[in-house]
């Protein structure tokens, strides 16, 4: 490897070669193992659906009264035109930067779709206030594109009029409302005073803020700050009772936070991480680690681990980890974990989630032509893994503090029944969703179980990818909170249990999503390769340094035979210090007979099929992919 890698990474131990092998594993069999690791007994199974029922019907119960995002994120589902085209303009709008193209935008998205549908839908006054809005802006532009008759004139009316800014003033308006609800204040001041004022006091705090794949310098020591400012000011006016936390995501810290970039990262961001994390330790503020993207994690993991052993945090036992249930590597993930605590003598606070990524992780996975899908391709399956998860923190308490990030109530009476009468953990939700859930399990008189708030700080821009994840989240049909808000969707199947569910199907991979590599009926995708851990960087070092030990001689190939040529060395192109071996170059007479050659094959070449010479690209396709290291 190190002729190649200026910097190999190091030989993975045991625990994280397990990790490794675990990324693009065969679904199925990760599903088989888990069944049994997450089973339930039927005397648990009957406790969890009775709570199940519980929690669910008191939800229902106080949203049919309060309506709000829940109602509105369902009324406008992905699985409607208008839950697309609202999506589609909350990614876009944010991001335009000039005023024609984002006015095009919405003129592109909203005349099309039927907005009047949603009207008198739902009883929740957001819902309605927001579909007159969107009504109303779709409207304008619509009626004024029948009248129009042409698109030139219609534009250029529209432009004069400078009704389409006033459209665009608007939606970005309704954007803002949305974001609104997700951000628990602009600046951590702000977010502070607001968390106080919470007249119950019913919750704990983990302040996130907003800072995520900064892509430069700049954008990194900016967010640096922001979190070491929060830091400070939370240590300043914050007492030592139910402290609040303060999540960190790595990719805000370094524009190149990768895995080829892993030198560098080790160097340079550990220290700004322990920088902040003796901040965090000077005040006993919880700093947790989020999870990102399935391509960070082994470097999320380096970097966690350099800092939690890291002896000027010797003692302090608040630096935190997120673990994705819906990554096949979570399982293995925890059991290095375990070792990790015991080996640094910590306990780690570790907040076990689903996973937030999920369509960018099918779809990145599809981009790169992988062997395999790094989540599950099945919302049960993703449920189960967290059971089996959430049994191995229960398990391990000495290494973990576990805190159960979720908004679905069926998961939440899981983990009630495997806590049994323990109350060491929490529950943890994010601002702006689950309130209502959460009222039946924090509120006194209830479930009795501490509860933290996962709570944004920031301004719009900042928010944008969040606010995307979270409009994934709410609008998928398989979502808990989608479905929980749906009163047609019956008790039962909201709360099914995903491991009968899971043992029921026979193919525990999701049909409908086919590998990778099968994506195409008509050929098969091309065979990228993950750079985002030693799994698949190992072998390919390997294959290149074998590869680069050939000496290679080539020369003029002319009607099947190799003719000899003036010899010259060849310098590899990659590294003209380095020789690649030795060509003969054709002279003029060699040139001459393989032109003569070819005018003589030309009649039978043209007689080819077209699907024989696409064979022929294919072979060279298929070699090309073969000797590719
Ligand atoms: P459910 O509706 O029960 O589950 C939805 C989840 O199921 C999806 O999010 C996805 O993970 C999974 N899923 C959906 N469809 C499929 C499918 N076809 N196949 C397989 N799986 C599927 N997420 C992160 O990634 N990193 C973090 O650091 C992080 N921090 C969080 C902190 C807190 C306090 C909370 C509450 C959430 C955090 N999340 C984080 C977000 C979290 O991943 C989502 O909110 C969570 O997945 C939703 O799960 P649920 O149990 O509430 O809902
Ligand atoms: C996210 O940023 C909450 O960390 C989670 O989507």
């Amino acid at each position: 490897m190190s002729m190649l890698f200026s910097h190999p990474p190091p030989a993975p131990s045991a625990l994280r070669a397990a990790i490794a092998a675990a990324h693009l594993a065969d679904e199925s069999s990760c599903v088989e193992r888990l069944l049994p690791q997450a089973a339930l007994d039927t005397g648990a199974l009957q406790r969890v659906d009775g709570m199940a029922r519980r929690l669910v019907a008191a939800v229902r119960q106080k949203t049919l009264s309060f309506g709000g995002l829940d109602a509105f994120l369902h009324e406008y589902d992905l699985s409607s035109q208008e839950g697309v085209v609202l999506m589609c303009l909350a990614e876009a709008l944010l991001r335009i930067p000039d005023a024609e193209t984002a006015d095009r935008l919405i003129h592109d998205k909203l005349s099309g779709a039927n907005w009047e549908k949603h009207l008198g839908h739902s009883r929740s006054l957001l819902v309605n206030a927001s579909t007159w809005g969107l009504m109303l802006t779709g409207r304008l532009v619509r009626l004024e594109d029948e009248t129009a008759g042409d698109v030139g004139a219609f534009l250029e009316r529209l432009a004069a009029r400078s009704g389409s800014g006033l459209v665009r003033l608007a939606l970005k308006q309704a954007m803002g409302i949305l974001a609104d609800q997700f951000v628990m204040g602009r600046t951590i001041e702000e977010a502070l005073q607001r968390s106080q004022r919470d007249e119950l006091q019913i919750y704990r705090y983990s302040f996130d803020m907003l800072g995520e794949a900064a892509l430069c310098r700049t954008d990194a020591q900016r967010y640096f700050e922001d979190y070491a400012h929060a830091l400070r000011v939370i240590a300043a006016t914050t007492g030592p009772e139910n402290t609040p936390g303060v999540s960190v995501k790595l990719s805000a810290l370094h524009p190149r936070f990768e895995y080829a970039q892993r030198e560098r990262v080790m160097a340079e961001l550990v220290p700004a991480l322990l920088d902040l994390a003796e901040l965090a330790a000077a005040a006993d503020i919880d700093l947790t680690v989020d999870a990102e993207e399935a391509d960070r994690l082994e470097l999320n993991l380096d970097v966690f681990e350099a800092v939690l052993r890291h002896p000027r945090l010797s003692g302090w036992q608040g630096f935190g980890l997120v673990v994705q249930a819906y990554q096949k590597r979570a399982i293995p993930l925890l059991v290095w974990l375990t070792e990790l605590a015991g080996r640094s003598g910590k306990r780690i606070p570790l907040r076990l989630v689903k996973g937030a990524y999920w369509d960018s992780e099918i779809k990145r996975a599809q981009v790169q032509g992988l062997a395999g899908y790094p989540v599950f391709t099945r919302k049960a399956a993703t449920d189960v893994s967290y059971l089996a998860c959430a049994k191995i923190l229960l398990a391990k308490r000495d290494a973990f503090f576990p805190q159960f990030a979720t908004h679905n109530a069926h998961t939440v009476a899981c983990v009630m029944e495997l806590a049994g009468a323990s109350r060491d953990f929490e529950f943890q939700r994010l601002h702006g969703m689950g309130d209502a859930l959460y009222g039946e399990i924090a509120s006194p008189g209830k479930l009795g179980v501490p509860c933290r708030v996962y709570a944004p700080v920031g301004g719009q821009r900042e928010l944008l990818p969040y606010l995307v994840r979270r409009l994934l989240e709410n609008g998928a049909n398989t979502s808990f909170v989608n479905r929980i808000a749906d009163q047609r969707t019956p008790l039962e199947s909201v709360i099914a249990d995903p491991l009968e569910r899971m043992r029921r199907l026979t193919a525990k991979a999701n049909p409908r999503l086919p590998l990778p590599r099968d994506l195409y009926d008509a050929w098969r995708n091309s065979a990228g390769l993950s750079l985002s851990g030693p799994a698949a960087l190992a072998p390919l070092a390997q294959a290149m340094t074998q590869a680069l030990a050939q000496t290679w001689s080539a020369g003029p190939l002319v009607g099947g035979a190799l003719l000899p040529g003036k010899p010259r060395a060849l310098p590899d192109p990659t590294d003209h210090q380095r020789s690649a071996g030795e060509v003969a170059e054709a002279d003029e007479a060699v040139v001459e007979k393989s032109l003569a050659l070819a005018a003589e094959a030309a009649p039978a070449w043209d007689a080819v099929p077209a699907a024989s010479r696409a064979d022929c690209l294919e072979r060279a396709a298929d070699l090309i992919e073969q000797h590719r290291a």
